[in-house]
């Protein structure tokens, strides 16, 4: 059997032959998730977890708790039950934190798992990776090293908290693995792996073409055949009524100066905002806005890559439309997906609203002829394998 000091020396790129072990010693994984995109990206890992036979459990903080953000989403990707649900629900950043780090320390002392996994930037994968990391659990961060370099961001804190506690940081693209050792975070812990954003399109898109009956049916009610995609909800956008007021402005001349109409399902965030700030003028369907509430993904995935441009403040929603080959307008001041804009499927408004319309018309002309920098869309494999490798050795070594 090998012994401690050669698992510890041997370069982690480098894969081994998986390890045969014995019985009783099996590693156990936990996944920790709690809202939408987390959700999404997780699917993928899940399934391989699934595919392989290895023995895991879901832990749901409960951060996204509405249907059409959460129990509509697993649906839609087939996903297992969570073990737990914490129900931490809508609270300050500082209660929802200490709410599921507190649930998620006893639920580690009892299940023991190997490793926690995460994945992103939200208030739930800093409380799962820090209550690991404090009850001596290894953990891995699926997507690490993505950086705005803007502190105002919750997620920012989350990202860079998350990546120095833990013990597999899995690194989209070149860019991310270069953002983790400028800050001093050991090359041997970081992995290439793509982003798992790109299993979940290429395992879904089929069956979205298919399924996404809402999607159809909203397309259908539009006048023209071409949409825009928009969504939104990032605080520093909705939860300013000035900020908010600036963009539903601007972005409402669209339909009248490029006959495009504008699909825009509302994350719950935006349609509070929107309705105490009293800005529902701007959304109405006279306008050449069809607003909905959230869709489900197989639906987001189908308006997403019918649309002629989406325009977001979401994350993912940048990844998908470079992936998906439809140009993206970002509405925000910084981005963490810098490989979209050097790709050019990206644009970034910064604070340049009053331009709106010249970025949707070059926008619209750009064509679709980039390079998806996110991977091959066997991301979760990568991973699992790396994770699998490493804990069965030490495993083995016990
Ligand atoms: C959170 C993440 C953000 C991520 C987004 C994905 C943090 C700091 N933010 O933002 O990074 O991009 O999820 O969508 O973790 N609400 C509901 N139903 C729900 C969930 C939320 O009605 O299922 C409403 C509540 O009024 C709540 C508000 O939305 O107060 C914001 O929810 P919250 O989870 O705090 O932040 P998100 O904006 O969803
Ligand atoms: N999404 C969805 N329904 C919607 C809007 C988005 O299923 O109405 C999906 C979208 O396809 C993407 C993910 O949600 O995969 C992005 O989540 P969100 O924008 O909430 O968070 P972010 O990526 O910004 O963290």
């Amino acid at each position: 059997m090998r012994r401690l000091e050669d698992i510890e020396e041997r370069p982690r790129n480098i894969m081994p032959k998986k390890i045969r072990l014995p019985k009783g010693k099996k590693t156990k994984y936990a996944i920790v998730l709690g809202t939408r995109p987390e959700i999404i990206k997780m699917a993928p890992i899940i399934r391989e977890f699934e595919e392989q036979g290895l023995n895991y459990i879901i832990v749901h903080s409960g951060q996204h708790y509405s249907p059409h953000m959460d129990s509509n989403i697993f649906k839609d990707l087939n996903f297992p039950k969570p073990d737990y649900n914490l129900k931490v629900g809508s609270n300050s950043r500082g209660k929802q934190i200490k709410h599921i780090m507190k649930d998620l320390e006893n639920i580690f002392k009892d299940e023991k798992p190997d490793i926690v996994l995460v994945e992103g930037d939200t208030n739930t994968v800093l409380a799962g990776a820090y209550a690991a990391s404090n009850t001596g659990i290894k953990v891995g961060h699926v997507e690490a090293g993505l950086r705005s370099h803007d502190r105002r961001m919750p997620e920012e804190i989350n990202r860079i908290l998350t990546d120095h506690i833990s013990d597999y940081l899995f690194a989209p693209t070149s860019r991310s693995k270069e953002n983790l050792l400028k800050e001093g975070i050991e090359e041997n812990k970081i992995y290439i792996t793509g982003n798992t954003i790109v299993d979940a399109i290429l395992q879904n898109l089929e069956i979205s073409n298919h399924d996404s009956h809402y999607a159809k049916s909203l397309i259908g009610r539009l006048n023209t055949r071409d949409y825009v995609f928009l969504t939104l909800h990032r605080q520093s956008n909705v939860d300013s009524k000035t900020q908010l007021k600036i963009i539903l402005e601007e972005i409402v001349k669209i339909p009248k100066e490029y006959g495009l109409e504008i699909i825009f399902p509302m994350h719950p965030r935006t349609k509070k905002m929107i309705s105490e700030y009293n800005l529902g003028r701007h959304v109405e369907r006279g306008k050449g806005i069809l607003a909905t509430e959230a869709v489900g993904y197989l639906d987001c995935l189908q308006l997403e890559s019918k649309a002629k441009l989406i325009m977001t403040d979401s994350g993912g929603l940048q990844e998908e439309s470079c992936i998906l080959g439809v140009p993206c307008i970002t509405l925000r001041e910084n981005t963490e997906r810098p490989e979209t804009l050097a790709v050019g499927s990206n644009a970034l408004i910064g604070k340049e609203y009053h331009k709106l319309l010249d970025y949707v018309g070059k926008s619209l002309k750009k064509g679709n002829n980039w390079k998806n920098p996110y991977g091959d869309g066997k991301t979760a494999e990568k991973i699992v394998e790396i994770i699998q490798n490493d804990l069965d050795l030490i495993k083995c070594a016990e």
